[in-house]
């Protein structure tokens, strides 16, 4: 094969790639944190994109947080790279109890809080067959 066309073949892939990452969350349906070995609820619906839409959420902070170790949220960082359960999972082979909490504080919490949105266990964790 000719140099040239390897050299854009490598292109297209890096543009696919890209484009790939950038629109991930955008395809979300779901929460489905690798830190649950398993679930025993149906996967929380959750479609990202538009339901921050809805929601009005502008920041991506509001979710995906940095906090330094005084324990103060940096306002210009993001973890929106990291799963929830990088950060609030658990040691070793235990059930990571910590994560639940923190996802239903932040899900629920706000929700209560704005009085809008789902609250009910069944409302979040729907049986859709999947
Ligand atoms: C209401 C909460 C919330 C807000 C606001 C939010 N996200 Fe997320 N996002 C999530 C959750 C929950 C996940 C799944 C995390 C996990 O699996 O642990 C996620 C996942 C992601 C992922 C990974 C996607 C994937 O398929 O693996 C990216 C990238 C991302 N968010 C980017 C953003 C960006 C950029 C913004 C701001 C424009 C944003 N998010 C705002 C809750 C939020
Ligand atoms: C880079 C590490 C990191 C990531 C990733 C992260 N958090 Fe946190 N989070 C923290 C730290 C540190 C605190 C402060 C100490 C605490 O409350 O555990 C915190 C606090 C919280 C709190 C309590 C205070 C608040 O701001 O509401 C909730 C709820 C929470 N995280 C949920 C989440 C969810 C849901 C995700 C994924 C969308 C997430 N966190 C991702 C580090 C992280
Ligand atoms: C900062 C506030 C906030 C956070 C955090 C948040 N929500 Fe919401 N959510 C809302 C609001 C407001 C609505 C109602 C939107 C409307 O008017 O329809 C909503 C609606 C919903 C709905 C109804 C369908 C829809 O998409 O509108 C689902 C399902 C939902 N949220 C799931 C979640 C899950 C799962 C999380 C945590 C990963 C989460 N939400 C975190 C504010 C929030
Ligand atoms: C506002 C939405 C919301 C509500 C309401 C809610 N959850 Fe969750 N729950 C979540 C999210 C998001 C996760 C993280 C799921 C994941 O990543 O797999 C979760 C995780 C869990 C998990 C750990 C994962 C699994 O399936 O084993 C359990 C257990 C759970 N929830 C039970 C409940 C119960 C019981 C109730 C009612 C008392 C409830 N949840 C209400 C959003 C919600």
């Amino acid at each position: 094969m000719h140099t040239k066309s390897v050299l854009i073949l490598t292109l297209i892939g890096i543009v696919t790639l890209a484009g790939l990452t950038a629109y991930a969350q955008e395809d979300m349906e779901f929460v489905d944190d690798s830190g649950f070995a398993s679930n025993m609820r149906p996967l929380p619906a959750f479609r990202h994109d538009e339901h921050n839409e809805k929601a009005g959420i502008e920041d991506c902070i509001e979710c995906h947080h940095v906090y330094d170790e005084a324990g103060n949220r940096h306002d210009d960082e993001s973890s929106e790279d990291q799963e929830c359960s990088e950060c609030h999972g658990a040691e070793g082979d235990e059930y990571p109890m910590e994560l639940v909490r923190h996802f239903h504080m932040n899900c629920k919490g706000c929700h209560q809080e704005q009085k809008a949105g789902p609250v009910t266990c069944g409302t979040c964790h729907v049986r859709t067959g999947q």
